[in-house]
């Protein structure tokens, strides 16, 4: 039976390392894994005067997350914090109260940056806020990936150097998914 992997980008950039970087690895998931990713552009600002009409592009996020057997977020850093695209979708699938679109979803978490702490303070925060929402972040291995020549491929491939580090990665996140699968 396929396992249905949801992936969230943070980032809207056509230019996005951090969805080139998830676009990558998904390329390293178990064959019998399916993998598709959210769009998230489309969501209007989280209100909750609109709980009770959600947009339809908030529905449609929220049944994909329904349907998902594991979330993988891969997010930039923005000012030292999650992107507030990120932040807008996490909120629109909490709602409305008693109706958590996340609640007992596996998931891990990626990240990359230039800057040499890959993205870590921002993975911090996103760890806290996923688990707000009773969501199981696999917490090891953890991987906080400076963006330079090399990490990938000009085709799309994770690179030579990182590839043993992010297959294993890829691993512990397949089986944490298999573990809590519904
Ligand atoms: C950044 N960037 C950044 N990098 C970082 O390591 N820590 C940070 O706090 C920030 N802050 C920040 C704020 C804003 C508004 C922007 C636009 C950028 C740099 C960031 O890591 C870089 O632009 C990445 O390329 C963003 O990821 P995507 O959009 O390419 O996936």
């Amino acid at each position: 039976m396929t396992t249905q992997i949801v992936v969230f980008v943070g980032s809207l950039s056509k230019e996005s390392i951090n969805r080139k970087l998830a676009q990558a690895v998904v390329k390293l998931a178990p064959a019998d894994f399916a993998v598709e990713f959210a769009e998230i552009g489309d969501l209007p600002h989280y209100n909750r005067d609109d709980d009770a009409q959600q947009a339809g592009a908030v529905r449609r996020v929220k049944a994909q997350i329904a349907q998902a057997d594991g979330l993988l977020f891969v997010t930039p850093e923005y000012n030292r914090s999650i992107p507030s695209v990120l932040k807008n979708v996490i909120d629109h699938g909490s709602r409305p109260y008693g109706d958590n679109s996340w609640a007992g979803k596996p998931a891990g978490i990626l990240g990359t940056s230039p800057g040499g702490i890959g993205s870590a303070i921002a993975q911090q925060h996103l760890r806290g806020i996923l688990a707000s929402q009773g969501i199981k972040v696999l917490a090891q291995p953890d991987a906080y990936l400076q963006f330079r020549d090399g990490l990938l491929t000009d085709d799309g491939q994770v690179g030579e150097g990182s590839r043993a580090f992010l297959q294993a990665w890829v691993d512990a996140f397949a089986q944490w998914v298999l573990a809590h699968k519904a």
